[in-house]
């Protein structure tokens, strides 16, 4: 009897240490069209544990949201508790987050793709648990193939720059606005993403291999980028070279564009009931450039800010937001493609999401940008790429001197070691 009451005394304690009532935390959810969702996943919880979440709300620009955890972390605040985390960043932010390992059960941890597990890892420490992943996919509308002759979406570059010049000459007849194809040109991290895929498309490599070896100067990259810089101004708008995620998409979605580079989450709000596209959109692999296509890995992980005062409750939130129902719940409403396989076998899942079994293969293969070999580098590896790749989109210079310079600079950066 004694024993029974140890025993219940014992676990009262254990669930109020994990789901200690009362507890105000504070969560990074981003903003712009994830934002809503993340809340109302982070208010899920809070009601069932009798606990409170504010939300804390970072630009929507993945380098700027970067920067205000950076200097959150610098300032060794405890203002936020739960980071929403890129997967490019453990190497950079990683040391000051609370190790994960011993913290989340192994089969739980298990339950996601290795990959995106072991890409949250730093020195050994779990830093973050995975909580959505990205791959880039190539968007079309399914009307206008029709409209054109077209049976199927372009395998090559080169066949997609035809197909969209002759819908985009034959649709801007009544729309002026109307142009062939729309990605993330600006100067930021998105840029990195599209311009690895066009690399690796042409066989062209990863701009720094995982040996850490810099390996962007050569021909194939070059012309990776000369291929890209051709589309401005001929199917693409002058202003793509300024364009980051929502600006394609606000042209896709509008009825504006024939092609889209874009992640996952554009396949939800394209198909939402105030979408001019809505039921006109194809997801495919995105094109290659004579090398195998590829898209590039993208995601985002949930960790525990060190200096937190709330962890226990920290824990609780992140293992609740990563599990398999509100992944489950995201992937329906807003396409979040789930880090959980099984979730890939849900048929309500595949109901909303078509493409996630279609192209399983692509987000299975994606390439992972160079963050792990180049570690806390990596974010100045990413801008030295993309500030050479807007050069050249620009016409400020062309893809052999752009990789030459770029490999001298990365030498610069990287000195003695990463
Ligand atoms: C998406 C990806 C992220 C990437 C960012 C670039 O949010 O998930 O990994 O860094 O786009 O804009």
């Amino acid at each position: 009897m004694k024993a029974a009451l140890k025993f219940l005394a014992l676990s009262a304690a254990l669930s109020a240490s994990a789901h200690a009532a009362g507890v105000t935390l504070t969560m990074d959810c981003g903003s712009g069209t994830g934002f809503q969702i993340c809340k109302d996943g982070a208010e899920a919880w809070a009601k069932k544990t009798g606990n409170t979440v504010k939300m804390f709300e970072s630009p929507n620009l993945t380098n700027d949201h970067l920067g205000v955890i950076q200097q959150q972390l610098a300032a060794k605040s405890s203002d936020i508790d739960v980071y929403m985390l890129d997967i490019i960043w453990p190497g950079l932010v990683g040391d000051q987050l609370v190790d994960l390992t011993n913290k989340v059960p192994a089969a739980e941890i298990n339950a996601h793709f290795k990959g995106i597990v072991e890409a949250n890892k730093l020195n050994g420490k779990l830093v973050a648990i995975p909580w959505f992943t990205d791959a880039g996919l190539l968007y079309y509308r399914t009307d206008l193939m029709k409209k054109y002759g077209y049976s199927a979406p372009p395998k090559t570059w080169a066949e997609l720059a035809t197909m969209a010049k002759k819908v985009q000459d034959g649709e801007q007849k009544a729309n002026k606005s109307f142009t062939g194809f729309v990605f993330q040109g600006k100067n930021y991290e998105g840029l990195t993403c599209d311009a690895l895929e066009w690399l690796v498309s042409f066989g062209g490599g990863t701009i720094v291999d995982s040996s850490g070896k810099i390996t962007v100067n050569n021909a194939s990259a070059a012309k990776a980028l000369d291929t890209a810089a051709s589309w401005v101004k001929t199917i693409s708008p002058a202003g793509v070279t300024t364009y980051a995620e929502e600006d394609a998409r606000g042209i896709f979605q509008s009825g504006n564009a024939m092609f889209m580079r874009n992640w996952p989450y554009a396949w939800s709000l394209g198909q939402s009931d105030d979408s001019k596209v809505k039921g006109m959109i194809g997801a495919a692999p995105l094109p290659s450039g004579g090398g195998p296509g590829a898209a590039t890995l993208g995601g985002w992980n949930l960790g525990i800010n060190t200096y937190s005062k709330n962890q226990a409750a920290a824990l609780d939130l992140i293992r609740y937001l990563a599990g398999p129902a509100e992944q489950k719940r995201r992937a329906i409403e807003g396409s979040f493609q789930p880090t959980i396989m099984s979730l890939y076998k849900d048929q309500a899942v595949l109901k909303a999401n078509p493409f996630f079994s279609s192209l399983y293969s692509v987000f299975t293969n994606a390439v992972a940008r160079p963050s792990g070999p180049t570690k806390g580098k990596y974010n100045q590896v990413s801008q030295a790429f993309s500030t050479a790749v807007n050069d050249v989109l620009t016409g400020k210079s062309k893809g052999q001197a752009a990789v030459a310079q770029l490999a001298t600079n990365l030498a610069r950066i990287k000195g003695s070691g990463w």
